[in-house]
Protein backbone atom coordinates (compact mmCIF):
# COMPACT_ATOMS: atom_id res chain seq x y z
CA UNK A 1 0.00 0.00 0.00
CA UNK A 2 1.45 3.29 -1.10
CA UNK A 3 1.61 5.60 1.65
CA UNK A 4 -0.28 8.87 1.78
CA UNK A 5 2.09 11.95 0.80
CA UNK A 6 1.36 15.14 2.21
CA UNK A 7 3.02 18.36 0.77
CA UNK A 8 4.32 20.70 3.28
CA UNK A 9 5.74 24.36 2.89
CA UNK A 10 9.46 25.60 4.51
CA UNK A 11 10.81 29.19 5.29
CA UNK A 12 14.78 29.18 4.99
CA UNK A 13 17.49 31.86 4.52
CA UNK A 14 18.50 31.96 1.17
CA UNK A 15 21.83 30.89 2.37
CA UNK A 16 20.57 27.51 3.93
CA UNK A 17 18.47 26.34 0.89
CA UNK A 18 21.97 27.25 -1.13
CA UNK A 19 24.45 25.49 1.08
CA UNK A 20 21.72 22.40 1.17
CA UNK A 21 20.94 22.86 -2.40
CA UNK A 22 24.91 22.45 -3.30
CA UNK A 23 25.42 19.28 -1.05
CA UNK A 24 22.82 17.71 -2.48
CA UNK A 25 23.92 18.05 -5.78
CA UNK A 26 27.29 17.08 -4.98
CA UNK A 27 25.33 13.90 -3.45
CA UNK A 28 23.43 13.13 -6.56
CA UNK A 29 20.01 13.54 -5.42
CA UNK A 30 17.26 13.75 -8.21
CA UNK A 31 15.04 16.05 -6.36
CA UNK A 32 15.47 18.09 -3.38
CA UNK A 33 11.78 16.73 -1.67
CA UNK A 34 14.02 13.49 -1.74
CA UNK A 35 16.66 14.85 -0.06
CA UNK A 36 14.65 16.42 2.23
CA UNK A 37 12.64 13.39 2.98
CA UNK A 38 16.23 11.59 3.60
CA UNK A 39 17.39 14.69 6.11
CA UNK A 40 13.82 14.18 8.36
CA UNK A 41 14.55 10.23 8.72
CA UNK A 42 18.19 10.83 9.60
CA UNK A 43 17.05 13.45 12.25
CA UNK A 44 14.20 11.53 13.75
CA UNK A 45 16.51 8.09 13.49
CA UNK A 46 19.51 10.51 15.69
CA UNK A 47 16.46 11.79 17.42
CA UNK A 48 15.70 7.94 18.70
CA UNK A 49 19.05 6.91 18.79
CA UNK A 50 19.46 9.66 21.64
CA UNK A 51 16.41 8.54 23.44
CA UNK A 52 17.24 4.83 23.33
CA UNK A 53 20.58 5.11 24.93
CA UNK A 54 20.78 4.74 28.84
CA UNK A 55 23.41 4.27 31.50
CA UNK A 56 26.71 5.19 31.81
CA UNK A 57 28.39 6.97 28.28
CA UNK A 58 31.41 8.41 27.63
CA UNK A 59 31.34 10.73 24.61
CA UNK A 60 31.88 14.73 23.44
CA UNK A 61 29.10 17.27 22.74
CA UNK A 62 30.64 19.22 19.83
CA UNK A 63 28.61 22.90 19.94
CA UNK A 64 29.18 25.28 17.14
CA UNK A 65 28.09 28.96 17.52
CA UNK A 66 29.07 32.25 16.23
CA UNK A 67 31.10 33.97 19.08
CA UNK A 68 29.56 37.51 18.19
CA UNK A 69 25.98 36.55 18.68
CA UNK A 70 25.45 38.13 22.09
CA UNK A 71 25.02 36.07 24.93
CA UNK A 72 26.21 32.73 23.40
CA UNK A 73 29.43 32.36 25.15
CA UNK A 74 28.57 32.89 28.84
CA UNK A 75 25.24 30.54 28.53
CA UNK A 76 27.27 27.67 27.30
CA UNK A 77 29.53 28.38 30.07
CA UNK A 78 27.13 28.20 32.55
CA UNK A 79 25.64 25.22 30.79
CA UNK A 80 28.72 24.08 31.25
CA UNK A 81 29.06 24.87 35.17
CA UNK A 82 25.49 23.90 36.02
CA UNK A 83 26.26 20.30 34.80
CA UNK A 84 29.53 20.08 35.69
CA UNK A 85 29.45 16.53 37.40
CA UNK A 86 29.34 15.05 34.02
CA UNK A 87 31.84 17.24 32.22
CA UNK A 88 35.37 15.93 32.43
CA UNK A 89 36.26 18.92 30.01
CA UNK A 90 36.13 21.22 27.29
CA UNK A 91 37.91 22.37 24.89
CA UNK A 92 37.62 25.53 22.56
CA UNK A 93 38.62 26.02 18.59
CA UNK A 94 38.71 29.08 17.14
CA UNK A 95 37.18 28.15 13.81
CA UNK A 96 37.19 31.49 11.97
CA UNK A 97 36.94 34.93 12.61
CA UNK A 98 32.91 34.58 13.22
CA UNK A 99 32.40 30.48 14.32
CA UNK A 100 33.70 28.65 17.47
CA UNK A 101 33.49 25.31 18.15
CA UNK A 102 32.96 23.94 21.58
CA UNK A 103 34.16 20.39 22.48
CA UNK A 104 33.04 18.94 25.86
CA UNK A 105 34.16 15.58 26.89
CA UNK A 106 31.28 14.29 29.31
CA UNK A 107 31.18 11.12 31.27
CA UNK A 108 28.10 10.09 33.22
CA UNK A 109 24.36 9.04 33.29
CA UNK A 110 22.94 9.31 29.62
CA UNK A 111 19.98 11.34 31.28
CA UNK A 112 22.10 13.89 32.08
CA UNK A 113 24.03 14.02 29.07
CA UNK A 114 20.60 14.36 27.01
CA UNK A 115 19.56 16.88 29.42
CA UNK A 116 22.76 18.93 29.17
CA UNK A 117 22.69 18.60 24.98
CA UNK A 118 18.95 19.57 25.01
CA UNK A 119 19.81 22.22 26.86
CA UNK A 120 22.69 23.64 24.63
CA UNK A 121 20.38 22.99 21.69
CA UNK A 122 17.61 24.91 22.47
CA UNK A 123 20.24 28.20 23.15
CA UNK A 124 20.04 30.86 21.13
CA UNK A 125 22.56 31.35 18.41
CA UNK A 126 24.10 27.88 18.62
CA UNK A 127 24.29 26.45 14.82
CA UNK A 128 24.65 23.14 15.89
CA UNK A 129 24.82 20.85 18.76
CA UNK A 130 25.94 16.92 17.93
CA UNK A 131 26.71 14.20 20.62
CA UNK A 132 29.18 11.68 19.85
CA UNK A 133 29.38 8.66 22.36
CA UNK A 134 32.60 6.74 22.45
CA UNK A 135 32.18 4.04 25.02
CA UNK A 136 29.21 2.23 26.67
CA UNK A 137 30.77 1.31 29.88
NI1 LIG B 1 36.13 31.04 19.67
Amino acid sequence: MEEHVTRIGVSLPKSLLEEFDSIILNRGYSSRSEAIRDAIRNYILEYKWMEKEEGEVVGVVNVLYSHSFKGVSDAITGLQHEFYNVITTSMHVHLDKEMCLEMILVRGDMQIIRKLVDRISSTKGVANVKLITAIKE
